[in-house]
């Protein structure tokens, strides 16, 4: 786990290391007894399941337990591995680290991303040095105040300008030392492999940063000053860029987005910077992509509303149509606003004023909402017209999972077109029913070519496996979060009788664990290679049981140490079958297995059965 970073700093980074914070960067937790709880941001959840424990330092998602310590999660979310984890919140924490240990070899494998950052940044400073130091920038700047942008906004949104010249950042990155094969990577540069030259990509443009949540440069948006065409260049998907979850400005507005749970969506790099100058600071911007689920499961961790800003009718219904099905399964409100014809957010707020801007919003009607109003301004209320709103109507209605929210529109619809309900209701039920025969062939498809449950059973190697397994669990749950029982698991010698490997080994660790026994269960974490394991240990450790230790020596006891007596024979039989095979790996293992047993039943005999 720790190849580069050394065990000490990797525990004093944690000690400082606060959870809650971290995960709160992303995810809005409510206070919920000992835990803080919020909507996972691994899955599409409506009730939150994702727990996080301050004095554990850790999390576990009941819904699709993703789980583990503050490096875990800092891995699962920004896709990194645990060394870029660790010096991230090194960084933050202000805890120095070696860097000297460190082969070439090794960080060239291990930073390809942070090296794409350095040399993003460099990039930043290159373009905006250019934009107001530089007499190649005038043209640039005049461009953005024509625009109206002020410079409080150029510095805030980090601005900058690409000069003309086919080699400028090209050069000025050799000069800061980045490497030739990242300026490809980095998506900057541009090789022409036939002709063996390499170029920049971003030539004469106004060039907008994209940050992430962490402020660090993931990628640009570059435009023309002209009419030229493309108007807007954006950079190419990198291992640090990846535009369908990338929402530009975030970094900047994420505070005010949870101040008023509440964020503007709007479609361009200018509308949301029109908007935040003019005092609309939750606003944030897709990149030239519709809205994505991942775009909607990174917001819900910053508001619990959307109002989705449209220049056109039709951009408005494509993007409601969409948006039923994605909001639906990401549980976040959203509204649709589009605004008068001619009109985007960033002609209309310059043009009308920010009162005039929100005054429209509150006209924001849901999805739903928003293509019944316009099928019924399409199709008219004749009895013909009625037929086809309700047909182009049932797809959409179909797309609702909650059946409380569909009826109740089903029977606003009715209402509105002064039909009976049970018509409506009929046409959308064969919509539904069209739409789950297609998605049950394709999941029994999917489902066919795996026959892990058996292959599961085999490796188990025993025809109870739950039984042993439920009760190895339940120990140690008990260990991790009854720490008084720990003497007495240890003299009796329990974690020996374990069938289950990864609980045995998890025992022993925990048996092994010194100091803060507060942070016992993170420390565990950061040392268990396997995310399976890990995850068990954090949904383990996460749900609270009430120990006391009468409770825990009966478990061990009465229920642990009694099933074992039961059940002698089965270890014969299992070291039959190995000698038939010659397994004798397997018969080292089985033959330890029986003399731990032994040795605990003849403890057992001379303690005279008190005990059980
Ligand atoms: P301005 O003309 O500068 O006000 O831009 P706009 O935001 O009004 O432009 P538009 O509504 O045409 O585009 C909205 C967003 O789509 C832009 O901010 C870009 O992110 C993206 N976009 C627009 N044109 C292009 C293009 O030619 N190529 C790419 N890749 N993206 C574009
Ligand atoms: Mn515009």
């Amino acid at each position: 786990m720790t190849f580069f970073i050394p065990e000490e700093k990797v525990l004093e980074i944690q000690n400082a290391a606060d959870i809650i914070d971290i995960v709160s960067e992303s995810v809005l937790l409510k206070r919920a007894g000992k835990n803080h709880v919020g909507l996972c941001p691994f899955h599409s959840e409506k009730t939150p399941s994702f727990t996080v424990n301050p004095e554990k330092q850790i999390f576990y998602c009941f819904g699709c337990t993703a789980g583990g310590n503050v490096f875990s999660f800092l891995m699962k979310h920004e896709g990194i591995s645990f060394p870029e984890a660790a010096r991230a919140l090194a960084r933050r924490y202000g805890i120095e680290l070696p860097t000297g240990n460190i082969s070439a070899a090794q960080k060239r494998v291990m930073s390809e991303r942070e090296q794409i950052l350095v040399a993003n940044k460099h990039a930043v400073d290159c373009f905006s040095h250019a934009l107001l130091s530089d007499s190649a920038g005038r043209k640039g700047l005049k461009y953005l105040s024509e625009r109206g942008i002020t410079g409080n906004t150029l510095e805030r949104f980090g601005i900058g300008y690409a000069p003309e010249g086919w080699s400028n950042l090209m050069h000025h990155l050799a000069r800061k030392g980045v490497p030739k094969k990242l300026l490809e990577k980095s998506g900057l540069v541009i090789e022409n492999k036939q002709k063996n030259v390499f170029y920049d990509r971003f030539r004469n443009r106004i060039m907008f940063p994209i940050f992430n949540t962490g402020d660090q440069v993931i990628g640009f948006g570059g435009r023309v000053l002209d009419d030229s065409l493309p108007k807007y260049l954006n950079s190419p998907e990198t291992p640090v860029y990846n535009k369908s979850r990338s929402l530009y400005g975030l970094n900047v507005t994420k505070q005010k987005c949870r101040e008023k749970g509440l964020a503007f969506i709007v479609e361009g790099y200018m509308d949301l910077l029109a908007l935040w100058q003019n005092g609309i600071e939750n606003v944030v911007a897709t990149l030239g992509t519709s809205l994505t689920s991942e775009h909607v499961r990174v917001l819900k961790g910053y508001a619990e509303k959307v109002i989705l800003v449209y220049d056109s009718d039709d951009a408005g219904l494509k993007a409601a149509a969409r948006s039923i099905s994605i909001f639906d399964s990401g549980h976040l409100d959203s509204m649709i606003l589009v605004l008068p014809e001619g009109y985007d957010p960033d002609s209309y707020v310059f043009e009308f004023g920010a009162e005039a801007f929100m005054k429209n919003a509150e006209k924001a009607i849901g999805p739903v909402d928003f293509l019944m109003e316009s099928a019924i301004k399409k199709y008219g209320l004749s009895v013909e017209g009625k037929v086809r709103i309700v047909s182009a109507m049932k797809e959409h209605l179909a797309e609702i999972q909650d059946s409380v929210a569909r009826s109740l529109y089903i029977k606003k619809m009715a209402e509105k077109l002064g039909i009976d309900d049970s018509a409506i209701m009929e046409k959308v039920r064969r919509a539904m029913n069209t739409k789950r025969s297609g998605s049950n062939a394709k999941s029994l498809l999917r489902r066919e070519p795996g026959a892990s449950d058996k292959r599961h059973k085999a490796w188990n190697g025993s025809a109870t496996p739950t039984e042993s397994y439920q009760m190895e669990k339940k120990i140690i749950a008990m260990m991790l979060q009854f720490p008084q029982v720990l003497s007495e698991i240890r003299r009796q010698e329990i974690l020996s009788f374990f069938e289950n490997g990864g609980l045995k080994k998890i025992g022993i660790s925990i048996l092994e664990h010194k100091g803060d026994s507060n942070r016992m269960v993170s420390d565990l974490i950061a040392i268990i290679d396997i995310p399976q394991e890990r995850q068990l240990v954090a949904s383990l450790a996460i749900e609270e049981g009430r120990w006391d230790i009468e409770g825990c020596l009966k478990l061990i006891n009465k229920q642990f140490m009694a099933s074992i007596k039961r059940k002698p024979s089965d270890l014969w039989m299992k070291i039959k079958e190995a000698e038939a095979q010659n397994d004798q790996e397997q018969l080292e293992l089985l033959m330890q297995r029986l003399k731990d047993r032994k040795k605990i039943q003849n403890k057992l005999k001379f303690a005279g059965g008190k005990a059980l």
